[in-house]
């Protein structure tokens, strides 16, 4: 069977990873989280304190790079890949609003950028692959075969991120969860290098008014278009 390469790309809270982890495990093809890496990166960059609120030792942080070593672990019971940084398991500790609120600063550095992009062109040589963030389809891979560009409005997105959060039991209020998801939407646009944008022959899929099973069968046959 043809294996393709699906690039799945958006704005923060749209649903990404859902939509991915439901295409990769119906195809059987491998699902790669960018954003994963570049909150794992953050997280090494909190840790050696090269970044906080006030302040960001970008050079401090790009001397230290080669010391910054990602891996995904496939975790069976839950059907999708775990982040390790530096071999240990930080698949919570890259979820929290703390590193949501520094992360757009560390992904705007370009050596950080270039490191991990090599990372996902490599893991994504043998197509069969699922990869969602926000240049899959501009930079990792711009000949993918499926290119989709998922939006939604930013108050649809927050209240999602911020259920997403009360789950997982951290204290946090609706109204900063929806400045959080605006002020990423802007710096994301806005940054020089790799800024999101839908690339040209991305398909857009608005997904504020669409059921996940609407959203996954959607795609699902354009994914089947393409394999026929
Ligand atoms: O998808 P996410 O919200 O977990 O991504 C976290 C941040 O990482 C997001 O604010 C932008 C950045 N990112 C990026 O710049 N490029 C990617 N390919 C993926 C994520």
């Amino acid at each position: 069977m043809k294996k393709i390469t699906i690039a799945i790309d958006g704005f923060s809270s749209t649903g990404k990873s859902t939509l991915a982890k439901q295409l990769a495990k119906e195809l059987g093809y491998v699902y790669v989280d960018t954003g994963a890496m570049y909150r794992a990166v953050t997280l090494f960059a909190m840790q050696n304190n090269f970044v906080s609120e006030t302040h960001l030792d970008k050079q401090g942080l790009i001397d230290k790079l080669s010391k910054v070593q990602l891996e995904f672990q496939f975790n069976p019971d839950l059907g999708f890949a775990e982040m390790y940084l530096n071999g240990i398991n930080v698949e919570n500790e890259i979820r929290t609003l703390e590193v949501s609120r520094l992360v757009s600063k560390i992904a705007e550095i370009s050596q950080v950028r270039s490191k991990l992009v090599e990372q996902q062109q490599q893991m994504g040589k043998n197509k069969a692959i699922v990869m969602d963030g926000r240049d899959i389809g501009t930079v990792v891979f711009p000949d993918a075969e499926l290119k989709i560009f998922m939006t939604a409005s930013p108050e649809t997105r927050a209240k999602r991120r911020y259920d997403e959060l009360l789950e997982k039991g951290q204290s946090v209020t609706f109204a900063d969860v929806l400045q959080n998801v605006k002020e990423r939407d802007h710096i994301d646009t806005n940054r020089e290098d790799s800024p999101l944008v839908k690339a040209d022959d991305a398909i857009v899929v608005d997904n504020s008014a669409l059921s996940r099973e609407e959203q996954f069968e959607l795609v699902l046959n354009l994914i089947k278009a393409k394999l026929s």
